[in-house]
């Protein structure tokens, strides 16, 4: 498992993601070749993205979804086998258990993909709100992981998370969002380590903004529960926030992020965390967050390092790479 990219290559991830998938495409000839894959969340986004690519590459995918429209959709798709998965039911996870046992084919990797997005402040957040940002995203890895953890292990396989640079990042009104982001840094770090024991290897894809449906279920919802964001204190820039495209057409296809994935799943030594941004501004104040925060934590303590003393952690944590 390769830990921590060189600093050069932290700034080179986006630029070479494309070349990421060579590393797959070299094992999808060979035994690899049949290898089941569940994504969840696989009717729109990032995961019908991820699903059709694997399945294009001639993996079987069970794909996750809850609407009978996008199930007969993706049960279309050639190497692809539709399984009912809401991530917060668990009566539906154990099912979908079940059945990929019976499908016999084993399941050799997971990706954690569905997710949800609200926007609000922290201040005024209602709980159940809360409560739901983190059933989908948090818990719902949590609960689909430890399902499935046993396939996983009988295959050595991999767990793949999508996490987001808001996992690094924590923006005004995305609060929520970045807590249950943040939850999947720590979650995905401590699981890492667990099933090393196991030969099951796992990273988190950290992407930046790519185009889905995110925005279009966000806004669904708020008109579904009646919301209002008229009495709020911060009316003007939630408005403006949801001013932006619906179909977030603005950015870029998540084909980079399907890259790294394939890179987490198929190459012989898969890195634990995959920042896949569209732009260098996403990945400069991704990285600067990382580093503000070191120097914040170094800051006015008794054993607060000096420069030099950082470039030399620095340069340990470098190495460690080639370890
Ligand atoms: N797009 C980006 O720029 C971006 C950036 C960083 C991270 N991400 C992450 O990428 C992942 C995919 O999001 P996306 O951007 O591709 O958005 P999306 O197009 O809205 O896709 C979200 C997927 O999650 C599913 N989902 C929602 N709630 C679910 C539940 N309770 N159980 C099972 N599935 C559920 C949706 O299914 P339904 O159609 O049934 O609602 C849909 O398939 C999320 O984890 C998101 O946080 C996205």
């Amino acid at each position: 498992m390769r830990n921590f990219p060189k600093l050069a290559t932290f700034l080179l991830i986006a630029w070479a993601m494309p070349g990421l998938a060579s590393a797959d495409e070299a094992s999808a000839g060979g035994e690899n070749h049949a290898k089941a894959i569940l994504v969840t969340g696989a009717s729109t986004g990032i995961g019908r993205n991820i699903t059709e690519t694997l399945a294009a590459k001639g993996y079987f995918v069970y794909a996750g979804a809850r609407k009978e429209k996008d199930l007969a959709e993706l049960n279309a798709i050639e190497n692809v086998q539709a399984v009912r998965l809401d991530v917060t039911v668990q009566e539906e996870i154990d099912a979908a258990v079940e059945t990929v046992r019976k499908g016999g084919r084993g399941l050799y990797g997971l990706v954690n993909n569905a997710g949800v997005a609200i926007v609000g402040s922290l201040i005024e957040v209602e709980e159940d709100e809360l409560d739901f940002q983190l059933d989908v995203n948090v818990f719902g890895p949590y609960r689909v992981t430890k399902a499935f953890a046993p396939l996983i292990m009988e295959s050595k396989g991999r767990i793949t998370t999508i996490g987001s640079i808001s996992g690094i990042l924590s923006g005004p009104l995305f609060g929520p969002y970045s807590m249950s982001k943040h939850a999947i840094e720590a979650y995905t770090d401590s699981l890492a380590r667990e099933m090393a024991d196991f030969d099951v290897q796992v990273s988190v894809i950290e992407p930046g903004n790519y185009k889905s449906d995110i925005f279009k279920s966000l806004r669904r919802r708020m008109e579904r529960n009646g919301q209002s964001i008229d009495d709020s204190l911060f009316a003007e820039q939630i408005k403006r926030m949801l001013e932006a495209p619906v179909d977030r057409a603005q950015h870029k296809e998540p084909d980079e992020v399907s890259a790294a994935v394939m890179d987490a799943l198929f190459a012989d030594d898969p890195k634990h965390r995959y920042m896949v941004v569209p732009n260098e501004f996403e990945a400069q104040i991704t990285i600067t967050q990382i580093m503000r925060e070191m120097v914040q934590l170094n800051e006015g303590q008794p054993y607060t390092y000096d420069r030099e003393a950082l470039i030399a952690i620095m340069d340990g944590v470098l190495a460690e790479l080639d370890e």
